[in-house]
């Protein structure tokens, strides 16, 4: 295992410049803590013996390399209290599990099961059984919590199943069924996992039949033949399977989850890019419009993208060719989807679900700093440029934004730029929604409020005609 040397002397952490992201509570084993900007572990002494079995058998290592675990080295750091400090590599993008598209969350409901199965056979676990650790890089669900790794013997199996129903098998149940918004509301309650009988119909109920029986029938010969079953049911339930046992129920698992067909209704956004997706090795293919951006990714060169509102990413890929790092969200799970499904050989792009009108915000209890314990969107998708296409003439016309309200929540998620396609009236849709109430609806209003945001405002022509990009910067010096 590779370890980072800061200097020819060893670097102390001073305590007071280290942000801790989790309590001081003793179950936390392997706490999690920032410092200078860069994301670390400390590790107890009585964490030891866990982190030599991880290395000394190259298990670690071989996750990192196999993309089961985010990259991580030992450090020669020191903080008090802690006998070895690892060091994490930071993913650009923090997207919460509600935000995950359902072909996204199947990926990790795969990757965490797989994880598990390469664990037992080396006789460990992880003792967390829910999606809140694993973050993704593009489209690779990355396992982060060192400190649930513990020995086999150490977790029930049978409530590690309960748990894996609750956190992963239900959501995902709801999601294929066309019920995404419930799941991703549920799944904000992170410490309140959904449970059977809050899925819609009744089919999980057969689990409680024998039970269910043996109260009403009693002691006739029916009901004591289902308390039997019941029973053996329960000491089935509580028997620690031996490790084959085990990793044959993960598979089976697995093959559950493999086996599940994502949902494929049709959504008002779903079919956008259907006919549309010209190749990105063929720019004369290209419309004015996406001649013009691409022009614009290669002048302004950020080095990270938000493609809000993307749908299936056009954009995103565009800009993914650039080398910036991307991030693609929209409200739109199916069109999301065939972006996870499109980019599956070529992995850089990461997409979350977001509603522009109402992002989550921070939640959670409070912390020691005064911090919510979940950051809020803005924070964690934010890009030094934002594309906003083919959006605002929508909000305007469907959600009663005005201009202010457009630039205040797109300007949340740029750290410099902002590409906004103006709609106007001389649209084809815009012309048939458009009335006398809207006269402030002009290119030159939406730059003068643009203005007020952003140093700079240019303004380029897009496609179709009547349609342009108001290009938003803040001075680069700021
Ligand atoms: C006309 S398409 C534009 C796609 C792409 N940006 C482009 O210009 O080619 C509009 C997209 O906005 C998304 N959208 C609409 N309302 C939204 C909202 N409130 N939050 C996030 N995305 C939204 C739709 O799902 C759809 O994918």
């Amino acid at each position: 295992m590779p370890t980072e040397l800061t200097s020819a002397q060893q670097t102390t952490i001073p305590e007071e410049e280290v942000e801790f992201a989790t309590s001081a509570s003793p179950l936390h084993t392997a706490r999690l803590f920032t410092w200078r900007g860069e994301l670390y572990r400390a590790i107890p002494e009585p964490g030891l013996p866990m982190w030599n079995r991880l290395t000394g058998t190259g298990l670690l290592q071989e996750l990192i390399d196999q993309k089961y675990f985010v990259e991580t080295v030992a450090t020669d750091l020191k903080l008090a209290e802690a006998a070895l400090v690892l060091k994490h590599r930071r993913i650009p993008f923090l997207s919460y599990p509600y935000e995950w598209c359902s072909a996204a969350f199947k990926a990790a409901t795969i990757r965490f099961l797989e994880l598990n199965i390469h664990l037992a056979s080396e006789g460990l676990a992880t003792t967390d059984v829910h999606p809140w650790n694993i973050v993704f890089e593009g489209t690779t669900p990355l396992f982060v919590d060192y400190g649930s790794f513990v020995p086999l013997e150490q977790i029930h199996r049978a409530d590690f199943i309960n748990q894996f129903r609750s956190q992963f098998w239900y959501p995902l149940q709801l999601m294929i069924k066309g019920h995404g918004r419930l799941a991703r509301t549920l799944m904000q309650e992170y410490s309140q996992p959904i449970q059977e009988d809050e899925l819609p119909g009744s089919r999980y109920l057969w689990r409680r039949c024998w039970l269910k029986l043996a109260k009403r029938f009693g002691h006739t010969r029916l009901g004591r033949g289902a308390q039997r079953l019941a029973r053996l049911n329960r000491f089935h339930l509580q028997r620690q399977p031996s490790t084959e046992t085990w990793v044959s129920e993960l598979q089976r698992w697995k093959r559950r989850v493999e086996r599940i067909r994502l949902p494929r209704q049709q959504t008002f956004w779903s079919h956008y890019y259907a006919e549309d997706f010209p190749d990105h090795q063929k720019p004369e293919s290209w419309s004015l419009k996406q001649k013009t951006v691409a022009d614009l990714l290669q002048e302004l060169k950020p080095a990270s993208v938000h493609d809000l509102a993307g749908n299936s990413g056009w954009y995103s890929l565009l800009a993914q060719q650039s080398e910036a790092q991307v991030i693609c969200t929209d409200n739109d799970d199916i069109a999301l989807n065939q972006l996870f499904q499109r980019q599956q050989s070529n992995s850089s792009i990461t997409l979350a679900y977001l509603n522009i009108i109402n992002p989550v915000g921070p939640h959670g209890t409070i912390d020691a700093h005064g911090k919510r314990l979940y950051t809020g969107v803005d924070e964690r998708l934010k890009a030094e440029c934002v594309l906003a296409l083919g959006l605002t003439h929508h909000l305007v016309f469907t959600e009663m934004f005005d201009f202010p309200f457009i630039f205040g929540a797109l300007s949340q998620f740029t750290q410099r730029d902002l590409i906004v396609e103006f709609v106007s009236r001389e649209d084809e849709y815009v012309k048939t929604w458009w009335n006398d109430s809207y006269d402030w609806y002009t290119l030159d209003e939406f730059c003068d409020v643009a203005r007020e945001f952003f140093e700079v405002v240019d303004v380029r022509d897009s496609s179709p005609a009547g349609r342009y990009l108001v290009v938003c910067q803040q001075k680069r010096n700021r």
